[in-house]
């Protein structure tokens, strides 16, 4: 599964980057609008730093507009991929921005039937979003297989982003359910590579290692 990161923040981008495990990364409106920094500005940093697929999204609400901040948002980069909502409109606007083969990212996708559409319009990811489908008691896990399953049932290309990872839990159960992609927040990150039962062990083994006299363990000195 690829791993892409869920942030606007340049700093958490850079740390995770470095550590080896981003694919990718995606952005949406609300996380650009959370670090206040100029939107264009932002979009062009993370492609510096991430050598893969960077979603950026839309804001207008009619066809026209979005296709318009569409085709503006794919000339930045060529690793752009444009995030377009899931909206009756913006099925529109992902019909004409695939077909300019610009890569698309439909987001805020609650059902099965909404990512068959999606998929069938060319859209290159489609992102169901998981944690906000468990506020409304609906298995999100389920939902992400009922999509892999009709992607493998007709040979659509479009890959499943797991989206709305707002716990370690839900990019396990999207692993499991077979997701192409998740893309995760770095808190979530940090919790997937932490576990308290790692440090105890390792404590265990450095306690019993410093009991040796200080001459037997010079090597690494
Ligand atoms: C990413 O593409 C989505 O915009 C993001 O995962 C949404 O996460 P949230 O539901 O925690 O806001």
């Amino acid at each position: 599964m690829k791993i892409f990161i869920d942030t606007a923040n340049i700093d958490e981008i850079k740390r995770y980057a470095k550590i080896g495990f981003i694919d990718g990364v995606t952005t949406n409106p609300a996380l650009v609008a959370m670090e206040g920094n100029d939107f264009r500005q932002t979009v062009e940093e993370i492609c510096v730093i991430v050598d893969g697929p960077i979603s950026a999204e839309v804001v207008s609400l009619d066809v026209n507009g979005m296709v318009r901040e569409a085709r503006l948002i794919a000339g930045l980069h060529p690793n752009i991929v444009v995030k377009i909502p899931a909206t009756i409109n913006g099925f529109e606007a992902l019909n004409i921005v695939a077909s300019e083969g610009i890569r698309t990212n439909f987001t805020i996708v609650y059902s099965a039937n909404q990512a068959l559409l999606a998929a069938k319009l060319g859209a290159t990811y489609v992102s169901p979003f998981i944690g906000r489908l468990d506020v409304t008691a609906t298995d999100g896990p389920a939902l992400i297989r009922e999509i892999v399953t009709i992607y493998d049932n007709y040979g659509f290309k479009t890959k499943v982003l797991a989206a709305s990872m707002r716990n370690a839990v839900y990019v396990r159960q999207a692993s499991l359910a077979g997701a192409h992609v998740a893309t995760i927040p770095p808190v979530v990150l940090h919790d997937m590579m932490f576990n308290e039962m790692t440090e105890v062990g390792l404590n265990g083994f450095l306690d019993e290692w410093n009991k040796l006299p200080p001459e037997k363990r010079s090597y690494f000195e």
